[in-house]
């Protein structure tokens, strides 16, 4: 479990239990952390019963339950609903993970749902992703070559192929980066664990040619080194990456170009 800490502008006040759908038999609590920057309020916590009966499995679920029938107020981000855009990522029962495949059979109790940690809050679930977006296209994250353009497409074996495995399902959700302690102390210097398994994507891709620019690029006391294996990021990752691998070997790629 991803040891949860509030998001950066918090200081909890006792929020607002909304009254239970009427007629319901079977219902699902809800806990949910609410901030709106326009009122000046602290944030707090608002309770919410969701009918079972009238509603889909997911947490994600729930949470569109009580923004069309509950509290057209409540802010979060979803798009694909199947774990593809990584938008609903979000800290749910002190774990990091994806809203729209997690089971709500899967809490115990109620379901607590916090914005990603450690990020500014834009507003309730939306943490503010700029810098964490910034930082990807640092490491200009697409094909860079020198040779001609083939006529048709850059090609590539079978065997190199493969080693993009476990690299190219990253989602870009930033549940593995916010659950990194050391992102968390200097995510403004340190890349973190998702862009840097995106930077090792683009290193052993047998096509690109940017190879030793790239990991200049990388060639810094912040921006690759402050991961200290503590291996959060590879337990959170809703799609079963293991971004500290991917680290390990970025360090292994710059010690090897030394010798
Ligand atoms: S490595 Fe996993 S947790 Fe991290 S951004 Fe990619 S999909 Fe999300
Ligand atoms: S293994 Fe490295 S990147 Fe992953 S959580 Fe630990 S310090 Fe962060
Ligand atoms: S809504 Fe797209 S990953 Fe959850």
């Amino acid at each position: 479990m991803v040891q949860l800490t509030l998001p950066k502008n918090s200081q909890m006040t006792e929020g607002k239990t909304w009254p239970k759908p009427a007629g319901a038999t079977r219902l699902k609590e809800y806990k949910v952390y609410r901030w709106d920057p326009d009122t000046g309020a602290n944030p707090r916590i608002d309770t919410y019963f969701v009918d079972l009966d009238d509603c889909g499995p997911m947490v994600l679920d729930g949470l569109l339950y009580i923004k069309n029938k509950i509290d057209a107020g409540l802010t979060f981000r979803r798009s694909c609903r199947e774990g593809i855009c990584g938008s609903c990522a979000m800290n749910i029962d002190g774990t990091n993970t994806l809203a729209c495949t997690k089971g709500m059979d899967d809490v115990k109790g109620p379901v607590k749902i916090y914005p990603l940690p450690h990020m500014p809050v834009i507003k309730d679930l939306v943490p503010d992703l700029t810098t964490f977006y910034a930082q990807h296209r640092s490491i200009e994250p697409w094909l860079k070559t020198v040779t001609p353009e083939p006529q048709t497409e850059w090609r590539q074996s079978h065997d190199d192929r493969t080693k993009l495995d476990g690299l190219y399902e990253c989602i870009l959700c930033a549940c593995c980066s916010t659950s990194c302690p050391s992102y968390w102390w200097n995510g403004d210097r340190y890349l973190g664990p998702a862009v840097l398994l995106q930077a090792y994507r683009w290193l052993i891709d047998s096509r690109d040619e940017a190879t030793g620019e790239r990991l200049d690029n990388l060639e810094d006391p912040f921006r690759l080194y402050r991961c200290h294996t503590i291996m959060n990021c590879a337990n959170t990752c809703p799609k079963g990456l293991n971004p500290a691998k991917a680290i390990a070997e970025i360090k292994k790629m710059m010690v090897e170009r030394r010798m």
